[in-house]
């Protein structure tokens, strides 16, 4: 059977066929929105390279988060700006540090979201790197206790996932451990296990005051060659007990994906990162792209790549733009 016995057009006569028909709806609970807390009160900074994305204090956070759980987002993820930095980013384990205040904050306000949290030292230590570092080098099982202990101090503050973006050998393992000893067998682990060395973090490294100050993190960071690779730290981070995997970013990653949606059962998250963002922005601001259907587009896109849900700072919009 062919033309014009077939014509695929009928089904594309009107919205209400059209949307009966789709095979990739996007909603607003498959989204998780990334959000950077900062110490301070009624601090509210927009970041220059990201629109509409702010560095807050944790009062402002949680008029944002109310905002957020209105429009039906699933959750947030966090990331946080310390008062200072040191060489082992000691404040990433602080009970009173903007992250864990910001947890508890939106735990007692009793709000509908998951909450998220980045658990990573780049933020936090005076070289920017993600783990130990001595003699310029990046040490692997130094690193793992601190994350570790980090996570442990996400999950006191009432954090429902802890999720590692360091990219140290073995610290999904670690975390595990630690959790359970501490007696937080209910926290989950949402593994960054196919983190790529991305020049799409430019951005974030402005929200998050967190750039190398020596080198870069190809030494940790995955080379944006590799797709079985991908699949080899996945399979590591679930043998070491991750309960959902993450891929990072998405848009030059979609294939990498796709076979992690086809090689697991477990929940397979996307990072729509800053710098895509940026990009949609950007253009969008020089009238080159029109914003809203750029952004589903993507969003769609990274769904139908195998994605079950997607940290976007594009959520609170696109929401909107799903409700209307
Ligand atoms: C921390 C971390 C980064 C991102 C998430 N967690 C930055 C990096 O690895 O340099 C990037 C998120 C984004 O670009 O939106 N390690």
């Amino acid at each position: 059977m062919s033309f014009p016995v077939e014509r695929p057009r009928r089904l594309r006569r009107n919205e209400r066929l059209r949307s009966l028909v789709r095979e990739t709806p996007l909603a607003a609970s498959d989204f998780i929105y990334p959000m950077f807390v900062c110490p301070g009160k009624r601090v509210r900074n927009e970041v220059p390279s990201m629109p509409g994305i702010f560095q807050q204090s944790v009062d402002r956070f949680l008029e944002e988060c109310r905002e957020v759980e209105q429009l039906g987002i699933s959750g947030i993820i966090l990331f946080g700006l310390p008062e200072k930095k040191d060489e082992r980013g000691s404040e990433a384990w602080s009970p009173d540090a903007a992250v864990q205040r910001a947890v508890a904050a939106v735990k007692k306000a009793n709000l509908d979201l998951v909450v998220m949290t980045d658990v990573c030292l780049c933020e936090y230590t005076s070289h920017g790197h993600c783990g130990v570092v001595e003699d310029g080098e990046v040490l692997n099982d130094p690193s793992l206790e601190l994350l570790a202990q980090t996570a442990v101090s996400h999950a006191r503050a009432g954090a429902d996932v802890v999720a590692p973006s360091d990219m140290m050998d073995g610290r999904v393992g670690a975390i595990r451990r630690a959790l359970d000893e501490a007696g937080f067998t209910h926290v989950s682990i949402l593994a960054y296990s196919a983190k790529y060395c991305s020049a799409f973090y430019g951005p974030f490294r402005e929200a998050a005051g967190s750039a190398p100050q020596f080198g870069d993190r190809r030494s940790y960071q995955m080379d944006p060659a590799n797709v079985r690779e991908a699949l080899r730290e996945v399979r590591l981070d679930l043998v070491e007990g991750a309960d959902m995997v993450m891929v990072k970013p998405a848009l030059p990653y979609l294939d990498v994906l796709r076979a992690v949606r086809r090689s697991v059962r477990v929940p397979v998250a996307a990072y729509n990162v800053s710098g895509e963002y940026s990009m949609v922005k950007a253009a969008a601001r020089n009238g080159w792209l029109d914003e809203r259907r750029t952004a589903m587009e993507i969003l769609t896109g990274i769904r139908r790549a195998g994605a079950d849900f997607i940290l976007t700072y594009h959520a609170k919009d696109a929401a909107r733009w799903i409700a209307e």
